[in-house]
């Protein structure tokens, strides 16, 4: 009930007030983004963490003026992996196997097969995969904020391209993805926070199936 009671209470925050969030509540969230699962555990993303104000007032400007990411206290990046080399698969494989005290052949036929299997979908498809894991780990981020009662912007609302610029991301092999403000809502100037949570209701995000619905294929 507790995780429930914590995702009534969290919104997307619209106006923050400028608060530092304390160092433990935020390596606590960035701790639950890092224990997210990610596909095949290559867990293909990073997270760039600032609450430099120069910078985050240039980064406010590629993201439409959005007031929450200079109003925050720290704002969170999450840049993905542009693509499946193998060099990159082997060492993310290579290091798992270390931490487990495994022989580095371990998962080669797992391994082979992964990159057989991605290889020819092409690097944008590729990125775009590594895109979608990140999001998983934001969703862990958010949800972990709510629970230190940290409030948190989701943000997709910038240019990624010109993001990855500024921050020099170009030619390393990152593109960010999706990024979060976090720190504390100023109440009395947030047009949202007293408005009602919106969601599809359950009856109609929710169906039970049985292989009476499936395709006779
Ligand atoms: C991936 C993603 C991108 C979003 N981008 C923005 C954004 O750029 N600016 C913003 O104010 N809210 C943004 N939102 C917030 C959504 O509008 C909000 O989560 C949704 O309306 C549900 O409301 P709630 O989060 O307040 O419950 C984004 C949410 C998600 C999940």
């Amino acid at each position: 009930m507790a995780l429930l009671d914590d995702l009534k209470w969290r919104y997307a925050t619209k106006k923050m007030n400028g608060q530092m969030v304390p160092q433990e509540k935020l390596d606590y969230i960035l701790e639950a983004a890092r224990l997210a699962p990610s596909s095949s555990g290559l867990q293909q993303y990073k997270i760039l963490v600032t609450s430099d104000k120069a910078l985050l007032e240039k980064i406010k400007g590629i993201a439409y003026h959005q007031n929450q990411i200079t109003d925050c206290s720290h704002l969170l990046i999450w840049a993905a992996w542009d693509g499946y080399s193998e060099e990159r698969v082997t060492n993310v494989f290579n290091n798992m196997m270390d931490a487990r005290n495994l022989p580095h052949e371990t998962m080669d036929a797992y391994k082979n097969s992964l990159l057989s299997l991605y290889a020819p979908l092409g690097q944008e498809w590729q990125a775009h995969h590594a895109a979608k894991q990140s999001y998983i780990s934001f969703a862990m981020a958010i949800a972990a904020a709510a629970e230190q009662k940290v409030d948190a912007t989701p943000i997709e609302g910038f240019i990624p391209e010109k993001l990855d610029e500024l921050l020099n991301l170009k030619g390393t092999g990152f593109r960010s993805t999706v990024i979060l403000p976090i720190g504390y809502r100023e109440e009395e100037n947030d047009w949202l926070v007293n408005m009602k949570k919106f969601r599809l209701p359950k009856e109609e995000f929710i169906t039970e199936i049985t292989i009476n619905d499936a395709a006779d294929i």
